[in-house]
């Protein structure tokens, strides 16, 4: 049977997706050179690249998605880990988490949340396997994930599970507090469980580039937050971080995946130890 072919972007009937304003999923899919984006989303970059460098942003998307891609294959790989939690997801690319987790082991376990609908309305034709899952929902929310049905039918707590929060905390403000929100999913999971993180950093980055990124983003759905490297190592609490910590993402476990190297992010991925 032929796959089912996954809704366009710019079919206008999907439900509840904001059309006339720029959301980090599209934005992000552009800038990695996906198809599934609008015209405003195309118009918030182009005025971000004016400002930042179109390489260094598509640069700093690219780095951070062979990351998330070495990061589940070896969580999968060297760790054993076989259920994936992906929060903020963002729309289906080329290789996604439960392609790497399934090629390690094909029962693996994968469930996506994002809280863009569009990432919902394009993972379901795309994902319509039995190990993978697709919620929209608001991560500041955790309660709503973890008590999620489709989550818990698919993803067993009591084992060790894997949390991906991948280029998604720096769409989270001071005041919503992210380390509350790690806590919440720390405190479900089992010893032996898994958090990865990456984050845009302000460390090293020129006060006018931390400027132009949130000039780009101001129209968006999302605000951008920036946070130091001891801001974003704050979030691994309660983990014991997997070598080498935490990094630039092109120097966690790198391989010939292409990754570029930027100074724009840091990323790394802890195991809960036993309590
Ligand atoms: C830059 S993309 C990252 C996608 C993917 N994790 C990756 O690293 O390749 C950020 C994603 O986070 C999602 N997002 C932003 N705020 C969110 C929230 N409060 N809850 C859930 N998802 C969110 C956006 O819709 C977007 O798809």
């Amino acid at each position: 049977m032929p796959a089912e072919e996954p809704p366009r972007a710019d079919d206008t009937s999907l439900p509840d997706i904001p059309l006339g304003v720029p959301t980090a999923a599209r934005m992000y899919d552009e800038a990695l050179g996906g198809k599934d984006h609008f015209q405003v989303d195309r118009d918030a970059n182009a005025r971000l690249y004016k400002i930042i460098g179109e390489d260094r942003v598509r640069s700093t998307a690219l780095e951070n998605r062979r990351f998330l891609g070495r990061a589940v294959r070896h969580l999968a790989h060297e760790c054993g880990i076989r259920q994936f939690l992906d929060v903020g997801s963002g729309l289906p690319s080329a290789r996604n988490t439960h392609q790497i987790a399934q090629e390690v082991d094909p029962a693996a376990k994968v469930v996506y949340v994002d809280i863009d609908p569009i990432v919902a309305a394009h993972g379901k034709a795309l994902l319509s396997r039995d190990g993978t899952r697709i919620v929209t929902a608001d991560m500041r929310e955790p309660e709503t994930i973890l008590d999620d049905p489709q989550v818990r039918e698919l993803i067993d707590f009591s084992r060790p599970v894997a949390v991906l929060f991948v280029a998604v905390f720096h769409f989270v403000t001071p005041a919503e507090d992210p380390a509350r929100i790690v806590a919440a999913f720390r405190g479900r999971q089992a010893p032996g469980s898994y958090v990865t993180i990456s984050h845009l950093t302000s460390d090293g980055v020129p006060p006018e580039d931390i400027a132009g990124w949130e000039a780009g983003f101001a129209g968006a759905t999302s605000p951008i937050v920036f946070r130091t490297e001891k801001e974003i190592q704050a979030l691994f609490d309660g983990y014991e971080m997997v070598e080498p910590g935490l990094v630039r993402p092109h120097t966690w476990h790198p391989d010939d995946d292409g990754a570029p190297r930027t100074t724009s992010l840091f990323g790394g991925v802890g195991r809960l130890p036993a309590r």
